[in-house]
């Protein structure tokens, strides 16, 4: 299978679909749950959530070119903003020259948080807390039976220390368990509150929180790339220009937060756009890459772009990845699941380090727009086209009105209106 399809964008919705499903070899129930018609029924809908009243509708689209680890992939990305998934495409279009995108992670170590107050003594609780902990970490094991028989469960634990805080001294015990192909979060609360009452009892406290902790830092992804320097030339700009200015634009992003924001909220584009087509929770990936960002007390880029001594371009990017292809959305979602044989994934790390590829091929886009012609120019003829359809703009008169609107550079709703009525007057 490649990943390379020339002109998928000019077939019809349902050509792509068609060679999506017979590319990955989809069932026909994946490939219903693809359809606009098929997905989430209401039924569903009605058993994952509370007073629900409707579904949301969402666009759902492919990423194109990727290579990852050697390995061809299109890639499901559920997004409302333009542009965002053609720029993922053509990044990996440019990555591919340099060998594709090359992704690691880390085994999937989350941590439980479990906070005691009102604790007598808290150094000797601290080394009570450690002493015992064979004993605690067994229980811990015990709550998850169907993780532990895939070889996760409990695996470690620290005992941290906070002498003030606004409530006075607390001890917050780590407890580190290994969630394997899910994202864990039921299992981790599960075990986070069966280990509390032991650990009143060996602290002499009070437990009070117990809850996971979305800083996944021991559930990182990392992938890297490199862009040779020819490839980077486009019309009137020379490669080593947009290399150049691609490290430039990262440089302020990782001097100054008010840069770094946007810098790591276009990562989060990409990154976002594949966890929601997938089911997976991305409000906890984006709380853990903003918490992982400002790890060194100042909030800086998620990535780094440099130049190597063949002077072609380089950029990696680290980040906490907590996704699951196992349990809550990911298996009740019909058409998360089949996101997911598009993707072919077998584990959670191999989900993991697409996303992370995504991200940095999402971030390679906006730094190359912004660096060159600017963001506008992209965004703009597709921005266009929405205007143009919220105005009532139908089938061909889309991209007619659109394209008048970007080339006289006023895309407004009030203009795509004003060009509808005349292009009505015509037809009438
Ligand atoms: C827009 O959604 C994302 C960008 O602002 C990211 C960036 O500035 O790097 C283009």
């Amino acid at each position: 299978m490649s990943s390379r399809l020339p002109g998928f964008y000019t077939l019809s919705l349902e050509e792509r679909l068609w060679r999506i499903a017979e590319q990955a070899k989809l069932s026909d129930e994946a490939r219903q749950a693809l359809n606009p018609q098929g997905g989430l029924s209401t039924s569903q809908a009605d058993h994952m959530i509370e007073n629900v009243i409707g579904i949301y509708g969402m666009p759902l689209g492919v990423a194109t070119n990727f290579m990852i680890n050697g390995f061809e992939l299109v890639i499901p990305m559920a997004v409302e903003e333009p542009s965002v998934v053609a720029g993922a495409s053509f990044m990996a279009k440019l990555v591919r020259q340099g060998g594709g995108f090359h992704a690691e992670s880390d085994e999937p170590h989350m941590i439980a948080q479990i906070q005691l107050l009102d604790v007598p003594d808290m150094q000797a609780a601290s080394h009570a807390l450690i002493r015992r902990k064979p004993e605690i970490l067994a229980l811990a094991h015990k709550v998850d039976a169907v993780i532990a028989e895939l070889g996760g469960g409990a695996r470690d634990m620290e005992v941290f220390n906070f002498e003030k805080t606004a409530v006075g001294p607390m001890l917050v015990v780590h407890l580190i368990y290994d969630t394997r192909d899910a994202m864990g979060a039921n299992a981790l609360n599960t075990a986070a509150e069966s280990i509390a009452p032991l650990l009143e009892e060996i602290s002499g406290g009070r437990a009070h929180l117990k809850i996971l902790s979305n800083l996944a830092d021991r559930r990182l992804a990392r992938a890297n790339c490199r862009v040779p320097c020819e490839a980077l030339a486009f019309d009137d700009f020379e490669g080593a220009r947009v290399r150049d200015g691609i490290i430039e634009a990262w440089a302020l992003a990782e001097a100054d937060p008010y840069r770094a924001a946007t810098h790591n909220k276009g990562i989060m584009n990409g990154i976002d756009a594949v966890l929601i087509a997938t089911g997976n929770d991305w409000r906890a990936v984006e709380a853990g890459a903003h918490a992982y960002a400002a790890r060194s007390g100042r909030y800086a880029s998620l990535s780094r772009w440099w130049a190597d001594e063949d002077g072609d371009l380089r950029g990696e990017l680290e980040m906490p990845m907590a996704v699951g292809i196992v349990g809550g959305a990911t298996q009740v979602h019909p058409t998360a699941k089949a996101c997911l044989a598009v993707l072919g994934v077998k584990s959670a790390r191999e989900l993991a380090e697409i996303v992370v590829s995504v991200g940095l091929a999402q971030n390679l886009a906006a730094l190359r727009s912004l660096a060159t012609e600017g963001i506008q120019r992209g965004h703009m003829s597709l921005h266009a086209r929405q205007v143009a359809i919220a105005a009532g703009a139908k089938g061909d008169q889309v991209t007619r009105l659109a394209k008048q609107m970007a080339s006289e550079g006023n895309v407004r709703l009030d203009r795509a209106k004003q060009l509808l009525q005349q292009d009505r007057g015509k037809v009438d």
